[in-house]
C-alpha cells in the first residue's frame, strides 16, 4: 500500500513527508534543529521535557515537536520568538536545581544539557536560592552509578528498560519538584543491558563505574572494533587514552546490534591491561618457565618441532586453534601446519556441527511469530539476540517455545517450555515431529516418508518419556509450531554437544521442515566460531570446507602456500588428539588461544605426555602452565584483523593499543614460527620461504579471499566499518531418517549432568573485570528437590558428582524447574573447573551424585 505523503512548511522550508511523521523528524529532514532531552529516535516519544516546543499555525499554545504529528498544510515555526523563549525557559527550569558539577561529571563534553544551554539557553543564571539536594554518587549496581541531582527526569533509561530489555527495575518516585529516579525498592538494577542507559541518559545522571574519572571524553581516541566475547559480534568503539582502553561504547549497526551492547561486552575490558597478561616469551629451563627473548623462544620452537618432524614424521605434530583469535591468525596457523609441518592435524574445540546453517538475518528475529529455542539460551549466551527476540515479543506479541532443561529468561513470555532431559534431544525433536504428523498438521514435503519411517519404531509416548517430558506438552508444543505464521528455530552448542548431537540436529531439521518453520539456525557461541571453521582449523577440510583430496584445490593452495605438495590424509579431530598424545602418536602440540587443560582433565593429563608443547595466548592459562615455550599474544585492540560472526558477517577490527611488553599480534607470531621452522628445515625441504612474507593482516586477508570460496570478492578495505556477509554455504539439512537414540542413565550413573553457560562467569577474560565478578553466581549443582530428598541433599549440602572422567564436589541448589533425573552445573563459575568431570567440548554426560 502506498504511504500517504503530506506537505508541511517548517521555518519557511517546504517538505513532503509520510503522514504520521512527527514535527521533530520532519524538521530534521530539512535541516532545522529542534533541541530535545526526553526524545530519542529509538524510544517511544513521551513529550515530557518540553524542550522541543514549537509554534504551529492554527494551533493554540506551543506544541511538543516530538509528539505532534504533521498534517497536510501544517506550518511550523521552530525559531519564532515565542518558541525560542519557551525553550530558554525550559532550560532555565532544568538548570535551577541542576548541580552544575560539569568539572567532575563524566558526561562533560557529550552532555545534552551543556550543548543545549550553549545553543538555546540563557546566558546567565538568575537563580540564587539554595539548590534542592538529592542522592549523589549512588551506586545502583557494580556497573552503574546514579546522581539524582543531575537527572532531568526524561525517562529515557526507564523506557529502554521497558521497551527493549524488559527489565523493569528503574522508576520515577514522588511528584513535582521532589521527583527522583531510583531502582524499585528491593529490586536491584541487575539488567544485563544496564550500560545502555548510560548512553541514553542525556546528562551525567547515570554514568559508568568502570569509566568513572578515567578520562574526559574529548581526550579519548576512538577506534572501531568488534566485541571479542560472543558470536553476535557487536560493533564497538574502543575509547583510548595513554595507550589504555578507558571505555567501550557501541557503534550503531542496524543489522547486528542496533545501537546496544550487553554489559559484558561493554564493561569487561580490563583484561586488555591486566597485570597477569603475558608480556614476554617464556621457555622452560630446568623445569621452570622463564623469561626469554623472541629469538630464543622462536629458535627453540623451530628446533624442537623440526626435530620431531624429522624423527617421527609430520603426523607427530598437531595444532589446536581457537574460536576467539582473528581469521588471519587462524588461517596462517592452519597454513603453517599444512604447508610447513605437512600435517592436517589441525583442529579447534567448539567446531560448528556438520550441516549447521547460520542465521540469515539478525533483525528478522523481531519479525517471528514464534521463536523456538532448542537447547540455547540467547539471554546468557548471545545477549543481543535476546533484545531482538524481545522486540518481537513486546511489540508484536511473538511467542517463545523454549526447549531447554533450565528455565531461561525468554521462557517467561507467552508460549511454552519443555524441560527435556539432555542427551535426548533427538528423541524430543522426534516426539514433536510425531505429534505434528499425528495431528495432520505436518507439511507435505518431498521425502517426508524417510522421517516417518525413522520414527515408526517408537510411539510418541516412548519418545516423550525418553526426553523426560509429558506427551500432552509435546502435543501442545507441536500445535504451537503448526499454528505460527513465521516460526524460527534457533539452536546451539547445548543441543549438539552431546554424544548424539548430529542426530539431534538432523531431527530438529526434520521437525523444522515438516512444521514449515525457518531454520534450525545454529547460533555459534564465540566471537569467531564461524571464522575458525571457515579458515580451515579443521582436520578433514581445507579452508572454506574444500576437500583435502581435490587436485585443483591442492594445486592452487600449494602454490600460494609455498609447498610442492600438500598432505591429503585427514588429520586428527579435536577429540582424537588426547588419546593420540597420551599414547605418544602425537609428540608435539602447538596451541593457539585455547585452553584445553581447563576444559577437561583428560586433556590436561594428555598434555603432560607431550614431548613438546607450545602455547600462544594472552595469559598463563592452565594449558600454558604445562608448555615448554609460551608465546605472548597482543590480543584485541592491539591486533588488527577480522572476525566472522554468527550470521557469517566478516567484520574488521582496528588496532589502537601498542602491544603490552614484548607481546605480538597472533598472525605475526605464527608467521615468525613458520619462518623459523623453514630456516631450520633448510632449503632442500620443498618449502618456499617467500610464501611467508606477509606485511600485515590485510595481505593475509587478500589470500584468504582467494582461498575461501565464500569469501571470494571480499577486500579488506571494503569491509569498512560494518563488515560484509560472506556467501552462505550449503543449505538446510535435507530431510533424513533419524532413529532417535539417547543418553541412557545406568545404575552406576543414574543422572544426566547438563552444563549450562551464563554471561557473567569466571572465564579467563571476564575474571579480570572486578565489577563483573561481583555479579557471578555461586558455583552449584542444580538438583530437582524430589531427586535431592532421597539422597539426603538440601540447599547448600555439598554433593559429590562423579562421571566416568573424574569427580568433584559442588554445593547443591534445589531447582524445581529442572526435569527429574537431570542435574545442572554452570561452567566457569567455581575454583575447580568442570573439566574435572567432562570430556573436552562436552555439555551433557552421565553422572552419579552423592552427599559428600
Ligand atoms: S537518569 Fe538520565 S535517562 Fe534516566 S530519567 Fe534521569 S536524566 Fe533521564
Ligand atoms: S552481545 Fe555478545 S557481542 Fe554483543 S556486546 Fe554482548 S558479548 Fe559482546
Ligand atoms: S523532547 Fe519533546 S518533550 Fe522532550
Amino acid at each position: 500500500m502506498e504511504q500517504e505523503l503530506v506537505n508541511v512548511v517548517i521555518d519557511g522550508r517546504p517538505v513532503r513527508v509520510p503522514a504520521g511523521t512527527t514535527v521533530l523528524e520532519a524538521a530534521r529532514q530539512v535541516g532545522v534543529d529542534i533541541p530535545t532531552f526526553c526524545n530519542h529516535p529509538k524510544l517511544t516519544p513521551i513529550g515530557a521535557c518540553r524542550m522541543c516546543l514549537v509554534e504551529v499555525e492554527k494551533m493554540r499554545g506551543l506544541q511538543t515537536a516530538c509528539t505532534t504529528q504533521v498534517r497536510e498544510g501544517m506550518v511550523v515555526l521552530v525559531n519564532s520568538p515565542a518558541a525560542r523563549e519557551a525553550r530558554e525557559w525550559a532550560l532555565r527550569f532544568l538548570l535551577t536545581h541542576h548541580p552544575l558539577d560539569c568539572p567532575v561529571c563524566d558526561k562533560g563534553g557529550e552532555c545534552s544539557l551543556q550543548d543545549q544551554t550553549v545553543a538555546h539557553g540563557p546566558a546567565e543564571s538568575w537563580f540564587i536560592e539554595p539548590k534542592r539536594h538529592k542522592k549523589k554518587a549512588y551506586p545502583l549496581s557494580p556497573f552503574i552509578i546514579l546522581d539524582q541531582e543531575r537527572c532531568v527526569l526524561c525517562r529515557r533509561c526507564i523506557r529502554f528498560c521497558e521497551e527493549y530489555s524488559d527489565h523493569r527495575q528503574l522508576g520515577l518516585f514522588e511528584r513535582g519538584r521532589e521527583t527522583f529516579l531510583d531502582v524499585f525498592p528491593g529490586i536491584p538494577f541487575t539488567s544485563k543491558f544496564s550500560g545502555n542507559t548510560v548512553d541514553l541518559c542525556p546528562v551525567g545522571a547515570l554514568t559508568s563505574r568502570v569509566f568513572r574519572f578515567q578520562a574526559r571524553v574529548w581526550e579519548l581516541a576512538e577506534v572501531p572494533g568488534v566485541c571479542n566475547y560472543c558470536g553476535v559480534g557487536c560493533n564497538i568503539a574502543w575509547g583510548v587514552k595513554n595507550n589504555r582502553v578507558r571505555r567501550i561504547v557501541p557503534r550503531e549497526h542496524a543489522a547486528v546490534n542496533d545501537q546496544w551492547l550487553c554489559d559484558k561486552g561493554r564493561f569487561a575490558h580490563a583484561f586488555l591491561h591486566d597485570a597477569r597478561r603475558l608480556r614476554t616469551p617464556l621457555v622452560r629451563r630446568n623445569g621452570k618457565l622463564e623469561e626469554a627473548t623472541w629469538e630464543e623462544a622462536l629458535a627453540q620452537v623451530a628446533e624442537r618441532l623440526v626435530a620431531i618432524v624429522q624423527e617421527h614424521g609430520p603426523q607427530a605434530v598437531a595444532g589446536l586453534g581457537s574460536t576467539r583469535t582473528t581469521n588471519e591468525a587462524s588461517y596462517l596457523f592452519q597454513r603453517f601446519l599444512r604447508a610447513v609441518v605437512g600435517t592436517n592435524n589441525v583442529a579447534h574445540l567448539g567446531r560448528l556441527p556438520q550441516g549447521a546453517v547460520l542465521l540469515e538475518d539478525i533483525p528478522s528475529l523481531a519479525q517471528a511469530d514464534l521463536v523456538v529455542l532448542a537447547g540455547v539460551d540467547p539471554s546468557e549466551e548471545l545477549p543481543l539476540l535476546d533484545l531482538w527476540i524481545k522486540r518481537g515479543v513486546l511489540r508484536r506479541g511473538a511467542k517463545v517455545l523454549a526447549l531447554h532443561p533450565q528455565r531461561v529468561e525468554l521462557s517467561r513470555y507467552n508460549g511454552l517450555r519443555l524441560a527435556y532431559r539432555p542427551g535426548a534431544e533427538a528423541a524430543l525433536a522426534g516426539a514433536l515431529t510425531k505429534a505434528l504428523l499425528e495431528s495432520g498438521k505436518a507439511r507435505k514435503v518431498a521425502h517426508s516418508e524417510a522421517v516417518e519411517e525413522g520414527l515408526r519404531g517408537s510411539s510418541l509416548a516412548q519418545l516423550a518419556e525418553a526426553a523426560g517430558v509429558a506427551p500432552a506438552q509435546v502435543r501442545e508444543a507441536a500445535a504451537l509450531l503448526a499454528s505460527a505464521g513465521k516460526a524460527v528455530l534457533l539452536t546451539g552448542e547445548g543441543w549438539v554437544a552431546t554424544p548424539y548431537g548430529q542426530d539431534a540436529l538432523q531431527a530438529l531439521a526434520n521437525l523444522a521442515r515438516l512444521a514449515g518453520a525457518e531454520g534450525p539456525f545454529y547460533l555459534a557461541p564465540d566471537n569467531n566460531t564461524v571464522g575458525a571453521t571457515d579458515v580451515g582449523l579443521v582436520p578433514d577440510r581445507f579452508p572454506g570446507g574444500q576437500p583435502l583430496d581435490d587436485r585443483r584445490v591442492q594445486d592452487r593452495l600449494s602454490k600460494w602456500w609455498g609447498v610442492r605438495k600438500l598432505n591429503a590424509a585427514p588429520g586428527l579431530a579435536a577429540q582424537d588428539l588426547w588419546p593420540a598424545l597420551a599414547e605418544g602418536r602425537v609428540k608435539a602440540l602447538y596451541v593457539l588461544g585455547a585452553d584445553p587443560a581447563d576444559e577437561s582433565a583428560l586433556a590436561a593429563q594428555a598434555l603432560e605426555q607431550a614431548e613438546f608443547l607450545v602455547v600462544q595466548d594472552l595469559f598463563l592459562t592452565e594449558t600454558a602452565k604445562r608448555a615448554h615455550v609460551v608465546l605472548p599474544a597482543a590480543g584485541p585492540a592491539a591486533e588488527e584483523g577480522t572476525y566472522t560472526n554468527l550470521e557469517g558477517r566478516v567484520q574488521h577490527l582496528g588496532a589502537i593499543l601498542r602491544p603490552l611488553g614484548a607481546s605480538r599480534p597472533d598472525w605475526w607470531i605464527v608467521q615468525e614460527v613458520a619462518r623459523a621452522c623453514l630456516a631450520a628445515l633448510g632449503p632442500g625441504a620443498g618449502r618456499d620461504a617467500a610464501a611467508w612474507q606477509f606485511k600485515g593482516p590485510g595481505e593475509v586477508f587478500a589470500e584468504m579471499a582467494k582461498a575461501i570460496p565464500a569469501y571470494a570478492g571480499m577486500h579488506y578495505v571494503a569491509l569498512g566499518s560494518y563488515g560484509l556477509r560472506r556467501q552462505a554455504e550449503g543449505g538446510l539439512l535435507p530431510l533424513a531418517r533419524v532413529a532417535p537414540s539417547w543418553l541412557q542413565p545406568t545404575e552406576d550413573y543414574p543422572f544426566v549432568l547438563w552444563v549450562g553457560r551464563v554471561l557473567y562467569d569466571r572465564g579467563t577474560l571476564a575474571s579480570c573485570c572486578a565489577p563483573l565478578q561481583e555479579l557471578v553466581p555461586e558455583a552449584a549443582l542444580g538438583v530437582h528437590p524430589e531427586d535431592a530428598a532421597p539422597l539426603g541433599l538440601r540447599d547448600g549440602t555439598p554433593a559429590r558428582v562423579r562421571s566416568q572422567v573424574g569427580e568433584m564436589v559442588l554445593p547443591v541448589r534445589l531447582d524445581p524447574d529442572l526435569p527429574r533425573g537431570v542435574v545442572v552445573a554452570v561452567r566457569n563459575l567455581g575454583e575447580v573447573s568442570l573439566g574435572t568431570i567432562l570430556r573436552p567440548g562436552e555439555r551433557a554426560t552421565l553422572v552419579q551424585v552423592q552427599k559428600a
